[in-house]
């Protein structure tokens, strides 16, 4: 690329922010020209806005510290600035989905790491590896929003990229019946232990609306563009158990699945090591060299050894096994806020920047 695209992160001051900020921060492609985030931060410093709340390990890159906090509000001005845009505020379904069209309409880009378009009938939601031609829909969209450039992408949640892929690696066996259960981080919430400590050495049940999105995203994923919209599939069923767990990063999950066509062990692993999409054929910057690992021995994933697989862009999985009820169990395990939340979207923008979707204003 000759020249880099100018980028502008809306939520910059949250946690998914900061993670986008931190993976931009010497991207080949892309340059961070835009922070935006809540009216409250507006006009400050990006440092002096974040104050302590800044949750990554690393430390704050230099060059964002200084730039002024715009606000997301501000659609015109921030809009004129950039070529497009990630967004990881966090407002009301209806707030969001107002203002990433608003963006839409400025002719900028947006692609999102929120919830608020996910079943929005012509938006895609992708996972590169799986089902970047679900990206088409962008035109019907475009013709929707009366834009030439502008459209809103979005990834999935974070909590089925442990056992969503793997089951699209092992699709012509006919996954049928799927039950999961997730053992989620408290990044996914936006914290860390400093922020909730009731999380310490303990589990909590529930995560408001989780199970539904477990369920079904992988199965809008698995759709067909028909006309103007992307249709689910309609199989495997999945059920879903979400449950928060004290972990920093990483959501494993433990999954049952029943098969209609007979698979041997080796062919299921095989299929797993052997599972190359097209970021990889591109050689994306940041897409994984390897998508999955297949880990033989008994302790493994384990969340503090293998989150940070292709760095946490990669999925590990171990225990494959048979099952009495069902055919086989596993165990899975990703990096929510790298592959399942802005790494995820960053590699939705590297293809769309590939394919020509996302280019200099
Ligand atoms: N954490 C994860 O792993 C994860 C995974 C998937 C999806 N998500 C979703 O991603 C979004 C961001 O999550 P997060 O964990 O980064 O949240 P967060 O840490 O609470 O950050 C929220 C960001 O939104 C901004 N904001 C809040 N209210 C606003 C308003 N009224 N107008 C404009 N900006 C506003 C905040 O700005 P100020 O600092 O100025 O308040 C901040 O930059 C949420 O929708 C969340 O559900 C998170």
């Amino acid at each position: 690329m000759d020249k880099k695209l100018k980028v502008g992160v809306l939520g910059a001051t949250g946690m998914v922010g900061q993670r986008f900020l931190s993976l931009l921060e010497n991207h080949p492609w892309y340059e961070v020209v835009v922070v935006a985030a809540s009216p409250s931060s507006a006009g400050k410093r990006y440092e002096d806005a974040v104050g302590s709340r800044w949750k990554m390990t690393t430390p704050m890159p230099e060059a964002y510290k200084d730039l002024v906090v715009m606000n997301v509000n501000d659609v015109d001005a921030v809009a004129s600035k950039v070529d497009f845009v990630f967004s990881a505020v966090d407002m009301t379904k209806e707030e969001i989905k107002a203002i990433e069209e608003a963006y839409a309409k400025t002719e900028t880009p947006v692609v999102s790491n929120n919830s608020a378009h996910r079943w929005t009938k012509d938006v895609p939601m992708v996972v590169p590896e799986i089902n970047p031609e679900h990206f088409a829909i962008i035109e019907s969209q475009k013709k929707r929003l009366g834009t030439k450039r502008g459209f809103i992408a979005v990834k999935p949640n974070c909590s089925i990229q442990s056992y969503a892929p793997v089951l699209n690696a092992w699709k012509e066996y006919e996954p049928y019946e799927v039950v999961v259960t997730t053992y989620q981080a408290i990044s996914g919430a936006g914290k860390t232990f400093k922020d909730w400590p009731e999380m310490v050495e303990n589990i909590i049940p529930f995560i408001g609306g989780e199970e539904e999105k477990s369920e079904k995203e992988p199965l809008r994923i698995w759709g067909h563009i028909e006309g103007d919209e992307i249709v689910p599939a309609t199989s495997p069923k999945i059920t879903c158990q979400c449950v928060r767990v004290p972990v920093l990063n990483g959501h494993t999950a433990a999954v049952f699945v029943k098969f209609k066509n007979k698979v041997s062990k080796e062919d299921l692993i095989k299929k797993l090591v052997e599972y190359k999409g097209e970021p990889q054929e591109l050689n994306l910057p940041s897409a994984p060299k390897q998508f999955i690992q297949y880990l033989t021995e008994d302790n493994r994933p384990q969340v503090n050894l293998d989150v940070d697989f292709e760095n946490g862009m990669g999925v590990s999985v171990g225990r494959l096994r048979e099952d009495s009820m069902y055919d086989y169990k596993f165990i899975g395990l990703s990096h929510n806020t790298l592959r399942g939340a802005a790494g995820g979207a960053l590699l939705c923008a590297e293809y769309l920047t590939a394919k020509n979707f996302i280019t200099a204003k």
